[in-house]
């Protein structure tokens, strides 16, 4: 099966992003920051609040692969029972992956075929097929080039897995996002609960269990820390905290230290 089989467009306005961040004003070198880590660190809120703070494009890639899921499991090419792989490859060429800007919430948002699925993306079910998905090869191979496009221009930042080690291997920043499985899992309970989804805490922490093993073991980009990777535990660090730390090798990479 060939790659050209499919194709999934992004159209957004990449290259003027609307956020007006405080380290704009000096910012000359525009960098590209990779951001990975297991899943429920707070990567793309970390992600997120940098490119606004320089004024950057973010781009959560998790997002992409979660979109992919969707559509599947619309087409009912993944349940519980299996993939269809061959279904699913025939009809990639109709997935169109776009983030839109939001002024109203000062976000980007995911929209799938023209329409906004940022909210379903997010769900337990889509959480508990995405691995399964972002394993196939052909998949990977379109949302990496996809990837590289969108970072052509420089000044993004982008989470995920792979960002440092294999989409863009010479990123000026590379970060490698951890911390403690039962820290994640209270996140997530918390985030859950908030948009009124009732699930047990030990069940979510064998979700986030199953997806680390999932997303460390794959055959293709597995999840590693780049060798160039600085470590980033925020157990017991608040957001502002990891602002405060990001800040200072923002910093020192400008002034070429
Ligand atoms: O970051 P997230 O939890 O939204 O990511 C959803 C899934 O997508 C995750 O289980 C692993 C996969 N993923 C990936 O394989 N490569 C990426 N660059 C980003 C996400």
């Amino acid at each position: 099966m060939k790659i050209l089989h499919y194709e999934v467009s992004t159209k957004t306005n990449y290259l003027n992003p609307p956020y007006g961040g405080l380290g704009s004003k000096n910012m000359d070198k525009k960098l590209i920051i990779a951001i990975d880590g297991y899943s429920s660190c707070g990567k793309s809120t970390f992600a997120r609040l940098i490119a606004k703070e320089l004024n950057y494009i973010f781009i959560d890639s998790g997002a992409m692969y979660r979109t992919v899921t969707l559509f599947c499991m619309r087409r009912k090419y993944i349940n519980i029972t299996g993939l269809n792989t061959t279904g699913i490859l025939s009809e990639l060429k109709d997935i169109h992956i776009d983030f839109v800007f939001n002024p109203d919430r000062n976000e980007y948002e995911t929209f799938l075929n023209s329409e906004n699925v940022e909210e379903e993306i997010r769900s337990m079910e889509v959480t508990s097929f995405v691995s399964r998905i972002s394993q196939m090869p052909e998949v990977r191979a379109r949302m990496v080039e996809l990837q590289r496009q969108i970072g052509v221009s420089k000044g993004i930042v982008m989470d995920g897995r792979d960002i440092g080690t294999v989409v863009f291997p010479n990123a000026d920043i590379k970060i490698f996002m951890t911390a403690s499985i039962d820290i994640r899992a209270k996140r997530r309970h918390i985030e859950l609960k908030s948009r009124g989804v009732n699930i047990d805490f030990e069940e979510i922490k064998r979700t986030i269990i199953a997806r680390d093993i999932a997303d460390e073991n794959r055959d293709i980009s597995p999840l590693r820390r780049a060798d160039d990777a600085i470590i980033l535990d925020n157990s017991r660090m608040t957001v502002d905290e990891q602002m405060v730390w990001i800040k200072e090798i923002i910093d020192k990479k400008r002034n070429g230290s």
